[in-house]
């Protein structure tokens, strides 16, 4: 079949059964599909030619905005040139010199890199790091993990067992054992409608304390939290939360991670949250925003101090017993090399700072819509928080979301959470058309 063929008459010759999709309810969607079809800049089409704003940067990735010619070009060079090598026990140059990229825009001393595939497999390799970091050092004894309530870490073992949404853990029965969680910091009571960081709770890292209490710090080895839970619907830290994360955690040697695979990348006016909200964690996990969303690779960025601690014994002997076959993939490194420049050139790591403002008060003007119970933002990112109908948690949430994305605007929704997290490249048309849309939906979904 020529793969040109004009896609709504591809999409009705085509069987939908075959691709059991990822946390969609697949039978609901095949009844009416939503397709995209290309994308450029700002907007998708889909298979019927509409254009569709893209109010998610995709799935929280395409930073840059779709359909970059740079990253197209560097993909396609390398590829060509060389489409896979190795990284166990050889190596090209390409992963070598995006690491020292990386280095440069990550927070002072993490500048050793990890090249994983993706967000799940940054979050399980950060936590095998840090446990294998504590026996490293003679401290073995340093096994148990503390998550946070509403945490998404991807869906590896390591990361359903550390998050905390339910549904993404309850339908398996497995677990890693020996894990704890915080509170998530979501309190309508006290900070609904605040714009930027809440005002109340930072005492709920206190709770840490209370954990290295009742299990003794020797026997803890991480603490992971997103610095701003993004698939939960858009969960800011209150101000000084994260900074009392870090003190407890440095005064009792548990390494802190954050896990940046949203909020890396620019999403928040820098590169990563850990310098927007100053606050520096030992390990970083992203992916997304790496590439663009362009080709599948994450990166786990850990400090040097972390590293050297496993530089001991014989030089033959390898340090860490643990990789992916495409670890440091030419190809997507060649992707990231091409978007970091494309980053660096256009300024977009620092871009939501300069739309924050706008962003706000756009969504905030939101206030006041019927089923609105609260509006969170930072960033480039966004939620419009539903009450949920009786009876049918999350039906409301959908509902506008399926509408928005008929009405021509691609949101999320989490349950009646719907967020939002645009391309870095927006205009302030973009921020219009998007607010707009919402709220004529939300005005008209009952
Ligand atoms: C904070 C966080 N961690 C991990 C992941 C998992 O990433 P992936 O879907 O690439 O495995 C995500 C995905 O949204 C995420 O938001």
């Amino acid at each position: 079949m020529d793969s040109l063929q004009d896609p709504a008459s591809l999409l009705s010759s085509q069987n939908l059964d075959a691709f059991w999709m990822p946390f969609t309810a697949n039978r609901q969607f095949k009844q009416r599909p939503r397709l995209l079809e290309s994308a450029e800049g700002m907007y998708y089409r889909d298979v019927d030619g509409r254009p569709i704003l893209d109010g998610t940067a995709g799935l929280w990735c395409c930073n840059a905005g779709h359909g970059r010619i740079e990253i197209a070009e560097a993909v396609s060079r390398q590829i060509s040139h060389m489409d896979f090598a190795p990284t166990f026990q050889m190596g090209h140059p390409l992963p070598f010199e995006l690491a020292e990229r990386l280095a440069e825009i990550a927070p002072p001393g993490l500048d050793r890199v990890f090249f994983t595939n993706s967000g799940s497999e940054s979050v399980d390799t950060a936590l095998k790091i840090a446990l294998a970091y504590h026996r490293a050092r003679g401290e073995g004894t340093r096994t148990r993990l503390i998550g946070r309530e509403l945490g998404y870490h991807g869906v590896g073992f390591g990361g359903i067992s550390v998050g905390g949404m339910v549904n993404n853990r309850k339908a398996f029965s497995v677990q890693l054992p020996g894990v704890d969680h915080l509170s998530h910091t979501l309190d309508l009571e006290r900070n609904a409608f605040t714009r930027g960081l809440p005002e109340h709770g930072a005492e709920l890292a206190e709770q840490l304390e209370r954990l290295v209490t009742l299990h003794g710090a020797e026997n803890i080895a991480a603490v992971i939290v997103e610095p701003m839970s993004g698939s939960a619907g858009v969960i800011l830290p209150p101000k000084g939360y994260l900074q009392r994360l870090r003190e407890i955690t440095r005064r009792h040697g548990i390494l802190l991670i954050f896990d940046e695979v949203i909020t890396g990348y620019g999403r928040l006016g820098a590169p990563f949250a850990a310098q927007r909200w100053g606050v520096t964690p030992d390990i970083i996990t992203t992916a997304k925003g790496l590439t663009n969303g362009a080709i599948p690779m994450g990166a786990v960025f850990v400090n040097r101090i972390i590293q050297d601690a496993f530089m001991h014994g014989p030089q033959g002997m390898i340090e860490l017993f643990h990789g992916y076959t495409y670890s440091g993939h030419p190809v997507a490194a060649a992707a990231a090399l091409a978007t970091l420049d494309i980053y660096a050139r256009d300024g977009l790591l620092q871009r939501a700072l300069e739309l924050e403002d706008y962003w706000q008060e756009a969504l905030h003007s939101l206030k006041g819509l019927p089923h609105v119970i609260d509006i969170r933002n930072t960033g480039l990112v966004g939620a419009v928080h539903l009450a949920s109908r009786d009876g049918a948690p999350g039906s409301r949430g959908y509902d506008v979301f399926e509408e928005c994305f008929w009405q021509g605007v691609m949101v999320r929704c989490t349950g009646d959470i719907i967020a939002m997290s645009p391309p870095l490249i927006a205009e302030k048309e973009h921020i219009d058309q998007l607010v707009e849309v919402l709220g004529r939906v939300i005005a008209k979904t009952a």
